[in-house]
């Protein structure tokens, strides 16, 4: 399969969860625990796109419901979060969306990102390009803190600790403004059409940024990538240039 099949294949998965996800009674939380809920709709898209996946494509499939499918031995794996902005969607929030990546050798390759809710379709492929509805998009020019948006984000395992927030503080300080959108994905893809600047997260677990970092990449922008101990959560910062995120 060509990337172009690859990213064919990604953004008829995504139509079909969106289609999913338009049908399910947004108040179907099956559980909340601590910081986190489940949603029956999670489930269900998932399981549209894994058909697709499966059935049209020799790669493993990493997804945030069901785990591994298939042997994700050299880093070339789809990974897929069904629904990023769960809670958003639940309570009727317009910002969630659904995330479809393609890693290659364990670094991002190609991205698709989908917000069913304003129809946007975030696409791109490391050294061809990014796109939002097919028009070609590019990270912002922003090259200091002080006119920069950060995009930041509680991750639902954080512990909520002072040192945590005190850090957290510290962080946003430099920057001109700080959103947090309730969804890792769609604030990548932000960063990546230049809504944005910059993007930082850590312990999210990679679901959540795996298509929105390659979006990025191919838009342009700069990625850091750190695994933490915490099995597929990681540091994720990324934005238009190094300037902007030197020293976060
Ligand atoms: C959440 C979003 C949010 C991030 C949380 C994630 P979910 O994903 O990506 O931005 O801060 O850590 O859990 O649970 O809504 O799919």
């Amino acid at each position: 399969m060509t990337p172009n099949d690859d990213l064919v294949l990604a953004v008829q998965a995504a139509r079909i969860a969106a289609g999913i996800l338009q049908e399910v009674p947004r108040d179907d939380i099956v559980s909340s625990e601590g910081h986190d809920i489940k949603h029956s709709a999670d489930k269900k898209a998932e399981q549209g796109i894994l058909e697709v996946l499966l059935k049209n494509s020799p790669y493993p499939v990493l997804t945030e419901e069901s785990g591994e499918h298939g042997a994700l031995n050299d880093g070339t794996m789809w990974i897929v979060d069904p629904l990023d902005g769960t809670l958003n969607f639940s309570r009727g929030l317009p910002m969630t969306c659904v995330s479809i990546a393609l890693w290659k050798e364990g670094q991002p390759y190609l991205g698709v990102v989908y917000d069913f809710i304003l129809e946007e379709m975030f696409t791109g492929i490391v050294g061809q390009g990014a796109w939002v509805n097919n028009v070609e998009i590019k990270v912002s020019a922003v090259n200091q803190k002080k006119k920069a948006v950060l995009m930041t984000g509680v991750p639902s395992l954080s512990d909520f600790s002072q040192e945590r927030l005190t850090r957290f503080a510290r962080q946003i300080q430099a920057f001109k403004k700080v959103r947090l959108l309730g969804t890792a994905a769609l604030s990548l893809a932000y960063v990546a059409c230049g809504r944005a600047d910059a993007y930082k997260e850590d312990g999210i677990m990679i679901w959540d940024v795996a298509a929105g970092a390659a979006l990025i990449k191919a838009a342009g922008g700069v990625v850091k990538f750190e695994p933490k101990k915490r099995k597929w959560s990681c540091l994720m910062i990324a934005g238009a240039n190094e300037d902007i995120l030197e020293g976060i």
